[in-house]
């Protein structure tokens, strides 16, 4: 096969963002460094990628932190290892062409030599922006479709609850638990974010757990025949207190740690055996980059229900790739209004 080229040409550098120090806590900006570096030359059987979107997720402090997480810590002087979304733009791959667009573990930089292993699928729609293919009708789409449809299980009639609910994942497992007939009661930070819940994503009940209100009595308020099933994003004190109301044969979906600051040392906190065992509960962790057998039929849905106006995916947009190095602080000081994309 003859490698196809396009616009390659005229590119003879990009930029990446680069890990420039191991963050201590929350990673800042100056824990990163933008270069200006050469493009690449087109590898064997392989392709090149513009990235026009790169996401930014909670789970890169974990990716550029000590070791501890899932996988090991990025090495210092790489490549900021991000999710992101582009167009190919020279191949010598027989199923790839010059124009597809693709998602997958790119990372934070404007053009890759893509390794096909870290390619997630093609984005095969152009009637929806290709920024929801690293959201809604993405890896945060896959994680609420996952946790509310495999594991939490809500039926009609019941009490279904979320916590970062005005986030990328928690606001598409709301309306998903919606769809699927459940009361949704969202917990998140403040009141604009519980009106978001309520108005934009069409919850029956927020609750603001930055209130000086004590989250018990506000979650006892909002959820009066207790709760059914719970997508945890945050785990903490927000999480001790819902299963306080768990009902009997409750699901828990243990998808996320938002309200961990860090895990070293290990935090202490209330335990959750009687909780499970009086209720004869059942709580599962989860990670989506490891339930890819998962992914088609969730993105399927996604897709449709994106289409279809039920599921409605909120965007907070950063310009151009300096934005990078500021943007995980962003998001883990809950400053984010809805899923954070970098627009390269
Ligand atoms: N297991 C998986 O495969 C998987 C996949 C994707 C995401 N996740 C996890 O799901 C969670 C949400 O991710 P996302 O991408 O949708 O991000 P997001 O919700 O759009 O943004 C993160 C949110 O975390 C909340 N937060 C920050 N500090 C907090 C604290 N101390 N206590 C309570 N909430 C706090 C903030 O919302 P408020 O303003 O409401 O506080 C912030 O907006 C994260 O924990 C992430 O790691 C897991």
């Amino acid at each position: 096969m003859a490698a196809q080229q396009a616009e390659v040409a005229v590119a003879t550098s990009h930029r990446q963002v680069l890990l420039k120090t191991r963050p201590d806590g929350v990673p800042k900006a100056s824990d990163f460094e933008i270069v200006t570096v050469p493009v690449d030359p087109l590898p064997k059987g392989s392709l090149l990628v513009r990235n026009r979107w790169l996401s930014v997720d909670p789970a890169m402090k974990l990716w550029l932190g000590p070791p501890g997480a899932y996988m090991a810590p990025t090495p210092i002087g790489a490549v900021v290892p991000s999710y992101a979304a582009g167009e190919v733009i020279a191949s010598d791959h027989p199923d790839f062409d010059v124009g597809d667009r693709l998602v997958g573990r790119f990372g934070w930089q404007e053009i890759v030599a893509v390794d096909p292993e870290t390619i997630y699928w093609k984005v095969s729609y152009d009637d929806l922006p290709l920024s929801q293919s690293l959201g809604v009708i993405g890896m945060n789409g896959i994680a609420a479709f996952v946790g509310v449809n495999d594991i939490c299980k809500p039926k009609s009639g019941e009490t279904f609850v979320v916590s970062t609910a005005a986030g990328a994942v928690g606001s598409a497992a709301g309306q998903i638990a919606k769809l699927m007939g459940a009361r949704v009661v969202g917990i998140t930070g403040g009141p604009e974010k519980c009106r978001q819940c309520i108005e934009d994503f069409g919850f029956d009940a927020a609750v603001d757990y930055k209130s000086s209100e004590p989250l018990l009595d506000a979650l006892k308020t909002a959820c009066p025949n207790g709760i059914d099933s719970y997508l945890d994003l945050t785990g903490g004190s927000i999480s001790d207190a819902v299963r306080h109301l768990i009902t009997v044969g409750a699901r828990i979906a243990l998808c996320g740690t938002a309200a961990v600051p860090s895990w070293n040392p290990w935090p202490l906190g209330e335990r959750v055996e009687r909780h499970l065992l009086n209720k004869q509960a059942l709580m599962q962790g989860y990670i989506t980059s490891f339930q890819r057998h998962r992914w088609p039929d969730a993105l399927q849905h996604l897709e449709t229900w994106a289409r279809d106006g039920g599921l409605v995916g909120r965007e907070d947009i950063l310009d151009g790739i300096d934005k990078a190095p500021g943007s995980i602080a962003r998001l883990l000081n809950g400053e984010n209004q809805g899923k954070l994309v970098i627009k390269l």
